[in-house]
């Protein structure tokens, strides 16, 4: 199994994603620790790491990291991000059949990482996967876009975003166009994406990239966890643990390795 995504986008996706919060992300996976486990793990599993924004913060916290993602583009950017840290192992691998070489303490997998699991044969290969690296009792955290977000908030929308790439010290322009398509019947949520690229010489590249994520209820991720060994210890609207609304754009669930 292999992952063919995320290649156009990952020399833009820290600019474009600037305004995320990931400090506030990090204090939340290790309140979940604090809240789940009896004493904070040592190594953790970041899954579908991405340019490895959260893998960097919690290695500078203290923990041992591994990296997963299946975009040698995005890891190419966290090599960048995180320059060289003997604490952070990062390996080019599918969240569907990754292999590691021991279990770890806890499993994370930030930013809708999940929702690209678009058949639920996928899914149940990935939380096969976590629960078989995971220790007995390890935490499994993830967070995907709820319904609510699929349907009302992406759409049919489109976005526009522009900005400049820091190249050596020279900004060059980047813009980028995004065609949403959500399809209710299936569930799949299609990004089609044009990157411009500025060139030196004042002329702009061009790559698209279409992305798919997949829209799961509650019901659905609590079910694929109990069907592959884990306890649902709980499913969040946000941070502070709070109980998901009507209108949560974003679901944390909280499950533990039973073994
Ligand atoms: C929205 S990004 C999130 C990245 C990162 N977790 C973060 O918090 O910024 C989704 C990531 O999932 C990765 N991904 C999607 N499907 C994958 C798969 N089947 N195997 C491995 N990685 C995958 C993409 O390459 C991308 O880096």
């Amino acid at each position: 199994m292999s992952y063919h995504g995320y290649f156009a986008l990952a020399e833009v996706y820290d600019l474009f994603n600037a305004g995320l919060d990931y400090e506030s992300f990090a204090n939340y996976i290790e309140a979940a620790f604090d809240r789940f486990l009896e004493r904070r793990p040592q190594l953790l599993l970041d899954l579908a790491c991405g340019t490895g924004r959260m893998t960097k913060i919690l290695s500078g916290r203290g923990y041992d990291m591994i990296g997963v993602d299946g975009s040698a583009e995005m890891l190419a950017k966290a090599a960048e991000n995180c320059g060289y840290d003997p604490k952070i192992l990062y390996l080019l691998q599918d969240m569907r059949s990754f292999e590691l070489y021991g279990t770890v303490g806890a499993v994370i997998s930030c930013l809708d990482s999940v929702n690209y699991l678009t058949k639920k044969e996928d899914l149940a290969a990935c939380f096969d996967r976590v629960h078989n690296y995971l220790d007995p009792d390890g935490l499994f955290l993830f967070d995907v876009n709820t319904p609510y977000k699929f349907e009302t908030v992406y759409g049919d929308e489109s976005y526009l975003f522009e900005g400049e790439l820091n190249k050596g010290g020279e900004f060059l322009p980047v813009f980028c166009a995004w065609q949403n398509h959500y399809v209710k019947k299936s569930r799949l949520c299609s990004f089609d994406l044009s990157v411009f690229y500025g060139e030196k010489d004042g002329k702009y590249r061009r790559e698209d990239e279409s992305q798919i994520e997949r829209c799961y209820t509650r019901e659905e991720l609590e079910k694929a966890l109990q069907d592959n060994g884990f306890e649902v210890l709980g499913v969040f609207g946000g941070f502070d643990f709070s109980a998901p609304k009507k209108a949560t754009e974003r679901m944390f669930f909280a499950a533990r390795a039973k073994k």
